[in-house]
């Protein structure tokens, strides 16, 4: 487990960044926090490093974003979603063995259905410029 504390968006941004080099295709990242807690700025981090030229955004209409970068990025948002019936309709399976990574916010609603090899990264708010930011991993090596 890592924890590491961002006194700004930018340095949330980096650490995803940073965080992306242990992310290989089929890899799932699943991101709790509240609303506004800084979970797509760490996304965006993520993107840049596999070079995503799309703008990144919360999905808000659609639940998935795909980018292309050098491999697929899958950027989930379940905050709207109800059920476990309607994530599975978006094709969830299918993004996560698509061979690209897989970028899950609010993934506590994948609640009996979480893939168990995958990253957690939970981010608290703990000022309006500060973030807590936990790093585990159950693919091991760290
Ligand atoms: N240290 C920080 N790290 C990340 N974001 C920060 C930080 N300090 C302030 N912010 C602000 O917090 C907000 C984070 O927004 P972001 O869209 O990343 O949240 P989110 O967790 O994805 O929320 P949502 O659940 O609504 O999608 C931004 O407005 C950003 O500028
Ligand atoms: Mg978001």
């Amino acid at each position: 487990m890592e924890r590491y504390v961002s006194k700004s968006e930018g340095e949330t941004v980096h650490f995803g960044h940073e965080f992306a080099k242990r992310l290989r295709p089929g890899s799932l990242v699943a991101l709790y926090g509240d609303l506004g807690a800084g979970k797509t700025q760490f996304v965006k981090g993520i993107c840049d490093a596999f070079k995503v030229n799309e703008v990144v955004n919360s999905p808000t209409f659609t639940i998935v974003n795909e980018y292309h970068g050098t491999m697929p990025v899958f950027h989930i948002d379940l905050y709207r979603i109800k059920d476990i019936e309607e994530i599975l309709g978006i094709g969830f399976d299918e993004y996560s063995e698509a061979g690209g990574v897989c970028l899950v916010e609010w993934a506590e609603k994948l609640d009996g259905i979480i893939p168990e090899m995958r990253f957690d990264v939970k981010i608290t708010v703990v000022d309006d410029t500060t973030r807590e930011i936990i790093v585990e991993s159950s693919e091991g090596g760290d």
